[in-house]
This record gives structure tokens, C-alpha cells and sequence, in this order.
């Protein structure tokens, strides 16, 4: 019921809050009332070359690993401007591609939030940003990956709270289906063994 007279509240300013498009004021995000702002961020690093998730998670289209398989998509995959829609545990959000580039060595995807305000869980987020970067790192060996999410949401400690939990069953799951393994420090490889 409180989330629902939020949600009302919510809709009435969502001007304020609604994402902007690309631009730094995405990572400097002016919320609404009732809205606080969050900053999250996860950073992995992996012992099998960026390739593996490239392949896995190169395509903004292809969010299977992520968020679920699409229920909808406009414009051109990896293209600014692209949208994708499904269904997160019973939210149907919908997300617009806001920032891309991609090279043999680099990843960055960036996308907002495009239907907010959503409740995910008990959680109402009126907006959020997106970014995941991968990099090839140790001479093509090993993979980085940094997430930042930069959000308004009601409920600041709850909202960085299921950033970061989804993030790390996410990724774990995803590195067991690559063999990958978490490192930190050092390059592996066969040098220094
Ligand atoms: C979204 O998923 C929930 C289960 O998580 C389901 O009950 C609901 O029908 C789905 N909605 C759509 C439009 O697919």
C-alpha cells in the first residue's frame, strides 16, 4: 500500500526525475521528492580472456545472462538511441542504449532507464544509468569489468543493496559458465608460476 501511494507520488514528478539522455548529468542525477541518489559500483576481474564475455555480453540485445530474455527491442542492436523491454522478476522495465563503443579490447555499454518510475521488489527506482565497461587486461589474459549505476530510488540503502547482490549471482553465475575465476593483483599466467 505505501509503495503504491509512492508510486502515485512518484508518476505525479516524474519530470524530475525521468533520466536524461547521454551526458554526464546521467552520473549526477536530480531526483525527485521522496527520491534519494545512489552511486554503486562492482569491479571483477577474471583469469580468461575478454573475449569470453564479449561473446556472452556484447550485445545490448542479448541480455539473456542479465536481466532475463527481451520481450521487446526497437531501433539497432548496439546502436544509441535502441531500447530493450522485458520482464525482472515480475517488473517490466524498459531501457534505452545511451552510450556504446567497442574495439578488440574494450567493451562499454551504457543504457537508462526508459519507463521509470518501476518498482523492482519494494524498491521504487524513478530513475537509473547504467554502465558496464570490459577490458582486456594482463596481454590478453585476463578480462576487468567495472558496473556503475547511478540511480534514484526511495529506499538508498535497499536499492545499493540489490545493485550489488544482483551484480555478484549475476557475474558468478556467468564466470561458472565461462570456467573464469576471480582474481585480484597480479596477472595470472604462466610466467610467474
Ligand atoms: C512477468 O513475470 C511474472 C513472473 O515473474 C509473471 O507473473 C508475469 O505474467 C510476467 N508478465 C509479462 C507481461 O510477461
Amino acid at each position: 500500500m505505501r509503495s503504491l501511494i509512492l508510486l502515485a507520488a512518484a508518476v505525479v514528478f516524474a519530470p524530475l526525475c525521468s533520466a536524461t539522455p547521454i551526458g554526464h548529468k546521467n552520473f549526477d542525477p536530480k531526483c525527485g521528492e521522496g527520491m534519494h541518489p545512489g552511486f554503486e559500483t562492482n569491479i571483477f576481474q577474471y583469469d580468461v580472456p575478454a573475449q569470453n564475455f564479449f561473446d556472452k555480453t556484447g550485445s545490448f540485445f542479448h541480455s539473456e545472462w542479465y536481466t532475463g530474455p527481451l520481450l521487446e527491442s526497437t531501433g539497432e542492436d548496439d546502436t544509441v538511441g535502441a531500447t530493450r523491454s522485458g520482464n525482472f522478476s515480475g517488473t517490466l522495465f524498459r531501457e534505452r542504449l545511451v552510450g556504446y563503443s567497442s574495439s578488440s579490447d574494450e567493451l562499454m555499454h551504457r543504457y537508462t532507464l526508459d519507463n521509470g518510475p518501476i518498482l523492482f521488489g519494494d524498491v521504487l527506482f524513478g530513475s537509473y544509468t547504467e554502465e558496464m565497461v570490459i577490458l582486456s587486461i594482463c596481454e590478453g589474459t585476463a578480462t576487468w569489468i567495472s558496473f556503475t549505476d547511478v540511480y534514484c530510488a526511495d529506499k538508498a540503502a535497499a536499492a545499493y543493496n540489490m545493485y550489488d547482490r544482483a551484480r555478484r549471482v549475476l557475474m558468478d553465475k556467468l564466470a561458472d559458465d565461462l570456467g573464469a575465476m576471480l582474481f585480484a593483483g597480479s596477472c595470472p599466467g604462466g610466467h610467474m608460476e
